[in-house]
């Protein structure tokens, strides 16, 4: 059986615009939006899908037109969500290092909030909203230090991550904004870490930032919203799929009746499984003691496997007559840290297509022009339809910005 992205086979997708491919299915963005729209139903949340997750314009343009708010890490990323119509209003400019030009671009587009990482990022935006004239939307990040029970590169909610605004000095930080001319104060963040399973943490994590908010009330504090920051993670490979309806009744009893708009940052469990990243075996090669099944994407396409020891699922996107090895499944970066996976049963030959599965988050939004490999073309697919979405880089373009020796 050939194996389909909606109603078209894989097959024809690479053979229409080539390999390595990003193939998105848009029904699937859709359901995994409404998933957290429904599930949530009782809080009405803002949903502010977290762009860094997969930044392609079409994705936000489609998650704007269900009604998404964004979640940014930089003026590149605001631009993006400008350039696909998404609400500024809408939006919420995460990030430990905002730069002042960033800040500026934030003030002038109108973003709905700056969620603030440190007392010397406080000073930055009162300093950049006085010399605009402008008042500006603050929360502050408060780290509730729960172990997020994560890879220890994706987890951010302990005390010795570099995010967030310690809970024992979250009054005192407000204090000081409140005290800032140019800054409004409007709600509370954070986000304790990503691909989260157990999501006892996570409830955790809220009713802390709740108890803080009951206190910052009573010091005389009222914020109007509260920002639990990322999503639940996806099922990669045989991880208990997180329960998001019972994250979202947990949510919604600790939030019981409170008046603050309930705000939530979600991005892989958005597109994560909405996503393929389609490649070709060029190569098989018996070395001493492993095969090595040698494809046409590297670890510049998905960096996640080098980066994480990530899994992800790799099928035939065709019925194969190869015999099944166990086989490393690298690409042609000249990096030992270059697979896609490793110690894997699979049956391919040279000219096979590969699905790697799971790949519509952090994987073209971490690309990168390593070994000058140009990042590949991502496509839509909606129905029997698909759509170029990005084209494939050219060499012309990788080389254009680089100007003559001295
Ligand atoms: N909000 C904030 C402030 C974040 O830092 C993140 C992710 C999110 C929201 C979205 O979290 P999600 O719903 O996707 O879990 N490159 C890594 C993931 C890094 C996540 C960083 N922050 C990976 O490939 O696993």
């Amino acid at each position: 059986m050939s194996l389909k992205c909606e109603q078209l086979t894989y097959t024809e997708l690479a053979a229409q615009f080539g390999t390595p491919l990003y193939v998105y299915s848009r029904a699937a963005l859709d359901e995994a939006f409404k998933a957290y729209q429904t599930a949530f139903a009782t809080l009405n949340p803002l949903i502010c899908y977290a762009v860094k997750a997969n930044s392609n314009l079409s994705v936000i343009r489609r998650f704007a037109e269900l009604g998404s708010g964004f979640d940014i890490v930089s003026g590149g990323e605001l631009a993006r969500v400008l350039a696909a119509g998404g609400d500024a209003g809408k939006t919420i400019f995460s990030g430990v290092g905002k730069s002042e030009a960033e800040i500026e671009f934030a003030l002038k587009s109108g973003v709905k909030c700056f969620n603030v990482e440190s007392l010397p990022e406080l000073d930055r935006i009162n300093q950049v909203a006085a010399a605009l004239g402008k008042q500006a939307p603050i929360s502050l990040r408060i780290n509730p230090d729960v172990d997020a029970k994560t890879h220890p590169y994706i987890s951010t909610g302990l005390k010795a991550n570099k995010f967030g605004i310690a809970m024992s000095e979250a009054e005192a930080a407000y204090r000081y904004a409140a005290s800032l001319p140019h800054l409004n104060i409007t709600g509370i963040d954070c986000h304790i870490g990503s691909q989260l399973i157990d999501l006892a943490p996570l409830t955790e994590a809220c009713e802390r930032i709740l108890l803080l908010v009951d206190k910052l009330e009573a010091a005389g504090i009222a914020l109007q919203h509260i920002d639990l920051g990322g999503g639940v993670g996806i099922v990669y490979h045989n991880e208990q799929k997180p329960d998001l309806q019972a994250y979202a009744d947990a949510v919604a009893k600790v939030m019981d009746k409170r008046p603050q708009q309930l705000v939530l940052e979600p991005g892989r469990s958005l597109v994560g499984n909405a996503g393929a990243l389609l490649t070709r075996v060029e190569f098989i090669k018996q070395g001493e003691e492993k095969h090595f099944v040698i494809v046409d994407a590297a670890m510049n396409d998905l960096m996640r496997p080098a980066l994480y020891q990530a899994y992800h699922h790799i099928e035939n996107a065709e019925p194969t007559d190869a015999a099944p090895i166990l086989a490393d499944i690298v690409g042609p970066v000249c990096e030992t840290g270059d697979f896609l996976a490793q110690n894997r049963k699979i049956a391919a030959k040279p000219g096979d297509l590969l699905v790697v599965r799971s790949a519509g988050a952090y994987a073209s939004s971490m690309a990168s022009n390593y070994n000058t490999r140009a990042r590949a073309a991502e496509v839509l697919v909606s129905g029997s339809k698909a759509k170029l979405v990005r084209r494939r880089e050219t060499i012309e373009e990788m080389l254009a910005n680089e100007t003559e020796c001295l």
